[in-house]
C-alpha cells in the first residue's frame, strides 16, 4: 500500500525520518553507545581493530565511501572500501586485525557474500554485517551484525536503506573512536544528540521537495548531467548520479569536484546540466571556484546548499537550500535532495519508478 504517495519510491523516500528513528531507537535515550549493538563478541574483536575494510555493492558501496572519512577523521581508523565484484577477484593482502564490514540492504547479494567469503579465506577473521534483512545470508554468515531498521524496501532504487545504512556506520565510527580512545564522552554526548535530532532533520530536509519538482522539468530534457562533491559529500554525489541513472534513464556520472580541470570540464557546455553539493564546510571556498570554471564555460548549475552557505544566484545557478547545516551528519541530508530530484525527473519522463527496465531488487547472480 502505497498511501498518498505515487509510488513506492517516493514513500521510501518519505519514510527516511522514521527509518532512521527506528534504526537508532536504541540509543535515543542512551548517554553513550556501547559496542554490545553490534553483538557480543563485539567488545572483544573492536578493541582488536586496527583497520576496517568494507566490501559492498551500489548504493552501499556508497554508504561505505562516507563511513570511510568518518571512520579516519573521527575514530582515527584506516579504511579501505572495496567494490565486492572487484575484490573478490584481486588478491588482495589479508591482516588478522582487519575488521571486514559487508553492507547490504538484502543480505542476498552475491558479489558480496562471495567478497565476504573471500575476505576470510585470506585470513581476515572478523566480520561484520550491517544489513536490512535479519534472515539473510549475509547475516547468517558474520560474526557481528547491526540491522537497519528501514522495514522492507519495495522499490528497486534504494534510498532509506541508504540513509539508515549511514547511521548506522556513524555509530560504528563512535564505538571504534571511544575503544582508541579518540572521543571524549563529552563530544559522544554531542553525538548522540546530533543522531536525536537527525529524523526530525530529514523532515525538514524533505520540505524541499516543491522546489526540486520545479528543477525536473528542465532536467528531463538532458541527455547527460555532471554531479560534483567534495570530500565526505563526494560519495553522496555519486550516489545522486546513479539513482538518476536508475530511474529516469538519464547519463549521470559523478566526480570529485577538484577532479574537474583533469578532464571532465571538456564535457560542459548549456547541453549539460551540473548538479553540486555545496555545504557549508571548509571546502566551500575551493568548491566555489569549480562552480565558477562551470559558469565559465556557458554550464548550468544546481545547487544544494545549506541554509547558511553564501552563494550567490544568477541566470545559471540556481540554488535550492536545506533547511539546516547539519555537520557530521550532512551528507545523510543531502542525499535527499538527489532522491527527490531523481524521482521528479523520472515521472516527467514516465519510467517505471519503482521497477527500472533491467534491473532487479536483490542481484542474487554475479
Ligand atoms: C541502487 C541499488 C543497488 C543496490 C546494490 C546492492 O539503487 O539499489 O545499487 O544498492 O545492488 O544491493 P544490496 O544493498 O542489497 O547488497
Amino acid at each position: 500500500d502505497i498511501g498518498p504517495y505515487g509510488h513506492f519510491m517516493q514513500k521510501e523516500i518519505f519514510e527516511q525520518p522514521s527509518a532512521v528513528a527506528n534504526t537508532l531507537e536504541m540509543v535515543f535515550n542512551a548517554q553513550s553507545i556501547s559496542s554490545g549493538l553490534f553483538g557480543s563478541a563485539a567488545e572483544r574483536i573492536f578493541s582488536q581493530t586496527k583497520q576496517v575494510l568494507i566490501l559492498a555493492c551500489g548504493t552501499s558501496y556508497h554508504a561505505g565511501l562516507v563511513a570511510r572519512y568518518w571512520l579516519e577523521s573521527v575514530a582515527g581508523i584506516p579504511c579501505n572500501v572495496e567494490i565486492a565484484s572487484e575484490y573478490r577477484y584481486r588478491s588482495p593482502v589479508a591482516d588478522a586485525n582487519t575488521l571486514v564490514v559487508g553492507i547490504s540492504q538484502s543480505g542476498e547479494t552475491a558479489d558480496t557474500l562471495a567478497a565476504m567469503n573471500y575476505a576470510k579465506t585470506l585470513g581476515h577473521q572478523h566480520s561484520l554485517a550491517i544489513c536490512n534483512v535479519a534472515e539473510s545470508a549475509l547475516i547468517r554468515q558474520t560474526d557481528l551484525r547491526f540491522l537497519t531498521r528501514a522495514g522492507p524496501e519495495i522499490g528497486v532504487a534504494s534510498t532509506k536503506a541508504f540513509t539508515t545504512q549511514l547511521a548506522s556506520l556513524l555509530l560504528l565510527t563512535i564505538v571504534l573512536a571511544k575503544l582508541r580512545n579518540k572521543l571524549s564522552s563529552e563530544k559522544e554526548r554531542g553525538m548522540i544528540a546530533a543522531l536525536r535530532h537527525l529524523p526530525a532533520a530529514l523532515q525538514s530536509s524533505l520540505q524541499i521537495e516543491p522546489e526540486v519538482q520545479e528543477w525536473s522539468q528542465r532536467f528531463s530534457e538532458k541527455r547527460h548531467a555532471l554531479f560534483l562533491g567534495r570530500g565526505v559529500h563526494y560519495p553522496i554525489a555519486m550516489e545522486g548520479a546513479l539513482k538518476l541513472k536508475e530511474i529516469s534513464y538519464i547519463h549521470a556520472e559523478a566526480y570529485a569536484s577538484g577532479e574537474l580541470k583533469h578532464g571532465p570540464l571538456a564535457l560542459v557546455d548549456s547541453e549539460m546540466p551540473v548538479v553540486a553539493i555545496a555545504p557549508n564546510d571548509q571546502l566551500l571556498g575551493k568548491l566555489k571556484s569549480n562552480l565558477q570554471e562551470v559558469n565559465a564555460r556557458g554550464g548550468e548549475l544546481y545547487v544544494f546548499a545549506d541554509a547558511d552557505t553564501q552563494i550567490e544566484e544568477s541566470e545559471s545557478l540556481h540554488v535550492i537550500r536545506l533547511a539546516e547545516h547539519a555537520g557530521i551528519l550532512s551528507p545523510i541530508l543531502h542525499t535527499i535532495p538527489l532522491q527527490l530530484l531523481a524521482y521528479h525527473v523520472a515521472l516527467v519522463k514516465g519510467t517505471d519508478v519503482d521497477k527500472p527496465r533491467n534491473l532487479a531488487k536483490a542481484v542474487t547472480v554475479e
